[in-house]
């Protein structure tokens, strides 16, 4: 795999979550657990549930705000991708139904779903960044969106904990200002058992986290070498938001503090595909200038994928 460099500008981020929330104490009473289990295994305090919203009404919420956000002139968008694994159905795709959503349905544009698990955001990212630098397209609003409580067993206490449903979005076109962007996207796909979706969620817990953690390190590392980038240059690093000790022994193996991540694990659980997606919007929120920062994005998950990007905001 080669390493290119995109020139791509985030025009706009938004999110959306249900307003339903979980709290671990409602699953103690749902299941064997306890919020302290929870918190300490995990880092995840509450989770948001959708009650009958599906994932294009996520997808779409979160694509509204980053319209309204910059008052964008949405008939610009000619590319739209939704990263989920839990579509409304089989077929036609998220991204075919946000597109409605948005009373775009009369123009042209490329629309499609991506599944690549937790990883999809970035490697949906990556994909568009190269469909906008081929000069096809001029403008794509790429989402992560899940409504993983319908694929969720409440009976399974180790899996219904850990997820929560979502959508976050980002607006990107094509820059003539120094907007470096780096992609790195891979997949392990022999490891299918260890995660997987049928009618529910199943995972081997500890499989997961080990072949995570080693997947994170490579990821962050590998982007950082294609774009001969030290992590000190780095303003934050917004990692998928699955569990809080994957993140922390991140932190040990490069040596760098909690306080370089962004985390908002303790506010929606992992929503999967939608959880880098929130988290970067979140991030731009709550700063007061992002203008050139570099960031960087790193995530794993079924599959097994997992990827990084660097964008120069
Ligand atoms: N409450 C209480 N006890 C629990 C719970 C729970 N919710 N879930 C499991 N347990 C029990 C287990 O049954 C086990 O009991 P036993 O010893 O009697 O058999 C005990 O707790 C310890 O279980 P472990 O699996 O050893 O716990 P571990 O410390 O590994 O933590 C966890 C489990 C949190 C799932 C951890 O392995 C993990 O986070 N793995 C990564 C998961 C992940 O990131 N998944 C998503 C990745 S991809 C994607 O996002 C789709």
């Amino acid at each position: 795999m080669k390493k290119i460099m995109n020139n791509v500008k985030v025009v706009s981020t938004g999110s959306y979550a249900p307003s339903k929330i979980m709290t671990n104490y409602d699953f103690e009473k749902m299941v064997d657990t306890s919020d302290e289990w929870i918190v300490k295994r995990t880092g995840i305090k509450k989770r948001h549930f959708s009650t009958g919203e599906e994932t294009s009404d996520l997808a779409y919420q979160a694509a509204i705000k980053a319209i309204e956000k910059v008052n964008y002139d949405k008939t610009k968008i000619d590319l739209l991708i939704v990263a989920t694994f839990t579509p409304d159905y089989k077929s036609p795709g998220v991204s075919n139904l946000v597109q409605a959503k948005l009373g775009l349905s009369e123009q042209d544009m490329t629309c499609f779903d991506l599944n690549s698990g937790c990883t999809g955001f970035i490697y949906a990212l990556d994909v568009a960044s190269t469909m906008l630098n081929s000069g096809k397209y001029q403008s794509a609003l790429v989402i992560g969106a899940e409504v993983i409580s319908k694929v969720m067993d409440f009976n399974d206490r180790n899996t219904c904990v850990l997820f929560g449903d979502g959508a976050g979005c980002v607006i990107l076109e094509n820059s003539n200002e120094e907007k470096e962007a780096y992609f790195y996207s891979t997949s392990r796909g022999e490891l299918e058992k260890s995660l997987y979706v049928n009618d529910y969620v199943h995972m081997d817990g500890k499989k997961v986290y080990q072949f995570a953690v080693d997947a994170v390190n490579k990821a962050i590392e590998r982007v950082l070498s294609d774009s001969d980038t030290s992590l000190s240059e780095i303003k934050k690093i917004i990692p998928h938001q699955a569990n809080i000790r994957i993140i922390k022994s991140v932190c040990k193996h490069h040596d760098v503090s909690l306080d370089d991540f962004f985390l908002n694990i303790e506010e929606y659980g992992n929503t999967s595909a939608a959880s880098i997606a929130i988290a970067l919007d979140e991030y731009i929120r709550c700063q007061q200038k992002v203008e050139n920062d570099k960031i960087l994005l790193v995530g794993f998950g079924s599959g097994f994928t997992y990827g990084a990007a660097l964008l120069t905001l």
